[in-house]
């Protein structure tokens, strides 16, 4: 454990996810929940006390209430998207480090005013994409760079739907035009295209490519879409993400020599253990009645939940600017511009007809 005390946090906004995340911030062992703001103090006491907060959390009833108390040293932002781009500069300009909900930003523009605003305040920023941080990432991304048993990366595929109720296809904020513009796209496709980046370390595609007929809110909202992204060698993924259709969280890799294939890398199916397939070299068995070598799957245990362990990583870098005067680590908003670029390049293609987007970073 880093040396310094516990970082004190700030949440603004009380959104479900916050739910998960602030039990992640009492876990972390590097983290403290110091204080929660809502639009009302009656909102925040509520979400506080269901959410067995501390008995010394402060409960404001604004959000700059939040950002304005100096001891909050970070914050953690679960608001709609169409609202990250005003309170994190704020939070930036008020040097709050912050872990800021996905998808980050309605637009790269958008990303990049808040990550300039971060970067001229010298505060850490990074997603909420908590896979990245489970062990079971390092271990899967050992596989695919292993030579030998997985030889070279040639394409992707990854899916991530849920079945959602009437009332949230109807009400919820995440198909709300004003509130998160990009619907399932950047609710559930922003975990898609942030696997497949990480499979070719960040490597950006030539191409995007929206896959036709994509379903769409009375109001203009995603709730259903797809694309394809093509690379100058010849690699190719292909995603698919729905608020229509049974819970499917697939990732699978296929290089020369091998596949990696999970179906739950957006949350595990349990909390302590998760694990992958690999398939190494196999072949047909004699009479092609089957497979040689079979796949075998690799259990992958870990003591903290990957929400926990995000909130650690966010402060271990947060504790080293504070007490080693570090610069903020760059490669997490770096890999959230990489991914908003794709999202917004899918989103060029739906509304020019499917056409063809060239990625430029
Ligand atoms: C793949 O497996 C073959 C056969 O074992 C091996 O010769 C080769 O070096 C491996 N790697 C790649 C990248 O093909
Ligand atoms: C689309 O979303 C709006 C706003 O949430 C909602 O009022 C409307 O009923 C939805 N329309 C359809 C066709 O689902
Ligand atoms: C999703 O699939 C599971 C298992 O096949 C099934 O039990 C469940 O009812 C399905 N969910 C919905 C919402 O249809």
């Amino acid at each position: 454990m880093a040396a310094g005390e516990p970082i004190k946090f700030g949440i603004i906004g009380c959104a479900s996810i916050a739910q998960k995340v602030s039990r992640a911030i009492k876990m972390s062992p590097l983290s403290t929940l110091y204080a929660v703001g809502s639009r009302s103090l009656e909102k925040a006491t509520t979400f506080a006390k269901d959410n067995d907060f501390p008995e010394t959390t402060k409960i404001y009833g604004s959000y700059e209430a939040v950002l304005d108390d100096p001891e909050v040293y970070a914050v953690y932002v679960p608001l709609p998207t169409s609202l990250h781009l005003k309170w994190a500069v704020l939070a930036a300009q008020k040097k709050k480090h912050i872990l800021l909900e996905k998808p980050v930003a309605l637009s790269v523009e958008d990303l990049d005013v808040i990550l300039e605003a971060c970067k001229s305040n010298g505060v850490q920023f990074m997603d909420a994409t908590m896979w990245m941080h489970h062990p079971r990432t390092p271990q899967m991304k050992q596989f695919l760079d292993d030579p030998e048993n997985f030889g070279q990366l040639k394409s992707m595929y990854s899916t991530f739907t849920f079945d959602a109720p009437p009332h949230f296809i109807e009400n919820d904020i995440r198909v709300k035009p004003d509130l998160d513009a990009l619907g399932a796209l950047g609710d559930l496709g922003w975990y898609c295209i942030r696997a497949i980046l990480w499979a070719v370390d960040y490597e950006l595609p030539n191409t995007v490519i929206a896959s036709r007929n994509p379903s769409i809110n009375g109001s203009g909202v995603l709730l259903s879409c797809g694309a394809s992204l093509y690379w100058e060698d010849g690699k190719v993924a292909t995603f698919v993400c729905s608020f229509q259709a049974n819970m499917t969280m697939d990732f699978t890799a296929t290089g020369t020599n091998g596949t990696l294939r999970l179906d739950d890398f957006v949350v595990p199916v349990a909390e302590n253990k998760a694990s992958f397939v690999k398939a190494a070299k196999s072949w047909w068995a004699k009479r092609l009645l089957g497979w040689m070598p079979r796949t075998s799957e690799h259990d992958v245990s870990t003591d903290l939940t990957q929400e926990a362990l995000m909130v650690e990583e966010f402060s271990r870098l947060v504790n080293s600017i504070k007490t080693e005067g570090s610069e903020p680590d760059t490669k997490w908003p770096v890999y959230s511009r990489k991914t908003q670029l794709i999202v917004d390049a899918v989103k060029a293609s739906i509304d020019k007809g499917f056409e063809p987007i060239e990625v430029v970073s």
